[in-house]
């Protein structure tokens, strides 16, 4: 039996106007994913999971669905086993879906020596996420396999990496509520967005990366924001105090956006701040009875092996 061991990041997707577009892989949290392959095992994918708990079955696993692709297209026979540590909260918009799927794509491709490049990594692991989301989005699997901040640009859709400005840290305030579904959220989304709208979000859009690569927080500030997706969620019940969280950033003078689907928010700041900042939202949510949980944290690498 041949096994591997690796460790799969978060991932914010959209930060604001980027809406399946921009991604950007956390430090913390993250999965355990173990992958083991017993040969000639006659084509078993058996899966267990460990934390929060996600669907054992291979086709509505996003990790499970992503190994049956590669069995199929490899004519691989073998019995694999993934063993999931799930840290990364389901249905909180930290891309736990894109973790698991990025975690058996990776390892299998280690496993079995398949020479796939970063690219194809990501387009099966891109197949995990149909399971969730009912569409093939990249803005989670892209940084979860490059690491770092990925734009999505392109038909077809290419992957651009870069590595935000050190200085950046990273405020994850996910609010103790229902959980939501990447697929509701995307079913009650127009399919297209007036012109004004569109040349805002691309002024928000510019200012973002730009703040990511000079390490910016006021124009990190003006550019994480979104005329497109993020209050028709919010207004939807996807996002908690959404006009409230926009004015406490709008006081800090940080960029605040939206995290995915939600219902957490993602904040970007100086990492000296980042305590102060975190305290200030976690009492903006329990002044109102919302308990949330904070993380606070980095820009992260992509899934790599661990010991
Ligand atoms: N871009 C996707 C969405 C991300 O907003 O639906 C989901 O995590």
């Amino acid at each position: 039996m041949e096994s591997m061991r690796v460790k799969a990041p978060a991932s914010s997707a959209n930060l604001g106007a980027g809406f399946d577009c921009f991604g950007l892989a956390l430090e913390d949290p993250y999965d355990i994913v173990d992958v083991s392959i017993t040969p000639k095992g006659g084509k078993v994918i058996e899966i267990s999971v460990e934390g929060y708990p996600i669907p054992l079955d291979p086709e509505r696993n996003t990790g499970g669905y992503v190994a049956l692709k590669m069995m199929k297209d490899f004519s691989l026979e073998d019995n694999i086993r993934i063993r999931i540590q799930k840290n990364i909260p389901p249905g909180s918009g930290l891309g736990s879906s894109a973790a698991t799927a990025s975690a058996v794509a990776y390892a299998l491709n280690r496993l079995y020596d398949l020479k796939l490049s970063r690219d194809e990594l990501v387009r099966y692991a891109s197949l995990g996420e149909v399971v969730s989301a009912g569409t093939p989005h990249l803005d989670n699997v892209a940084p979860a396999i490059y690491g770092g901040f990925t734009i999505i640009a392109g038909t077809p859709p290419r992957i651009y990496p870069f590595q935000p400005d050190d200085r950046l840290g990273v405020v994850v305030i996910l609010p103790r509520i229902g959980k939501a579904s990447t697929y509701e959220a995307r079913k009650i989304l127009p399919s297209t967005i007036d012109l004004s709208s569109a040349y805002r979000n691309v002024g928000y859009g510019s200012l973002t990366v730009l703040g990511l690569i000079l390490g910016r927080v006021d124009l990190l500030r003006d550019g994480m924001r979104d005329e497109g997706v993020e209050r028709i969620r919010a207004h939807h019940g996807f996002a908690q105090l959404y006009d409230e969280v926009r004015m406490l950033a709008e006081k800090l003078g940080i960029g605040v956006a939206l995290s995915g689907a939600g219902p957490a928010y993602i904040a970007i700041a100086y990492r000296d701040e980042l305590g102060s900042i975190a305290e200030s939202f976690r009492r903006l949510f329990e002044d109102r009875d919302i308990g949330c949980r904070i993380y606070i944290t980095r820009m992260g690498r992509g899934v790599y092996e661990v010991g």
